[in-house]
């Protein structure tokens, strides 16, 4: 079952073309990442396919419903870990939870449970009550993963979720998402880091400068074209994927 259907997407900011009429499906309980450098278009494409932004032109369905018509159906149903680290200083961990549970309707006395539910999930609960200047990086990207499973979503939206974090705190995240992954909730995750793709993606799309150059499971990938996702990546491209990120 298609969980999205992207055809023909485009979108321009200005003059500047993000995605150039690109095509992809995502299936029902599947790990699909877009895989490319700054700029190549993967914030874009999932900000479409969470209705934070409309498309120029295309047609993008998800959940069989049109991005442009259904918004708020479609949100109710979607949990998105954004790239950068927006929580509220202000708040405490579990206040964050709480404050974020409102967006979806949520009733006070399930979302202090939910919260602390979550909380134990993402290994949290014991700074429930600090304050978010004092946690950590990974600790941040936890508790992000967290709000974003405060309406037990269909479709997780992880946009570059272990970017910046030490390789101990991002395997932590890649265990709860084995976790999610398991429980059959798809999954959709930008990342440039290769040995990720290669962790968690059933599928990946090889993005460059807003085209999707080919779409495949990463063993398929580099059985074709010989290597590891980096070869594969260069020899696609022309680029070498580490060297322009900064
Ligand atoms: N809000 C915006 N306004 C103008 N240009 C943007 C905006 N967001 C992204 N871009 C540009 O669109 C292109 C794709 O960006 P993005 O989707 O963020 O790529 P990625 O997530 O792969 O780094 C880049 O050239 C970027 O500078
Ligand atoms: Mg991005």
């Amino acid at each position: 079952m298609k969980i999205v259907d992207a055809k023909n997407l485009t979108k321009y900011y200005g003059d500047l073309k993000a995605l150039d009429n690109i095509d992809f499906e995502i299936l029902k309980g599947e790990c699909f990442g877009f895989l490319g450098p700054n700029g190549a278009g993967k914030t874009t494409a999932m900000s479409i396919i969470y209705c934070f932004m409309p498309p120029t032109s295309g047609n993008v369905r998800v959940f069989d419903m049109d991005v442009t018509e259904n918004q708020s159906q479609i949100k109710s149903k979607i949990g998105v870990m954004p790239q950068d680290d927006n929580l509220d200083p202000d708040l405490t961990v579990f206040e964050n939870l709480i404050v974020y549970a409102r967006y979806f309707d949520i009733l006070k006395k399930d979302s202090s449970r939910l919260a602390w539910e979550l909380l134990d999930f993402v290994e949290l609960k014991g700074k429930a009550d600090v304050k978010i200047g004092s946690l950590s990086g990974g600790m941040k990207r936890r508790l992000i993963l967290a709000r974003s499973l405060i309406n037990n979503p269909e479709l997780l939206i992880l946009d570059e979720p272990t970017t910046g974090l030490d390789p101990h705190s991002r395997r932590a995240v890649w265990e709860k998402l084995d976790y999610l992954k398991a429980r059959d909730t798809t999954l959709i995750l930008s990342t440039h880091y290769m040995e990720e793709a290669e962790r968690l993606c059933d599928r990946v799309a090889i993005m460059d400068s807003g085209k999707i150059v080919t779409i495949d499971a990463p063993s398929r990938l580099m059985d074709l074209h010989g290597g590891n996702l980096e070869d594969v990546y260069i020899k696609l491209t022309g680029r070498k994927l580490k060297e322009v990120v900064v």
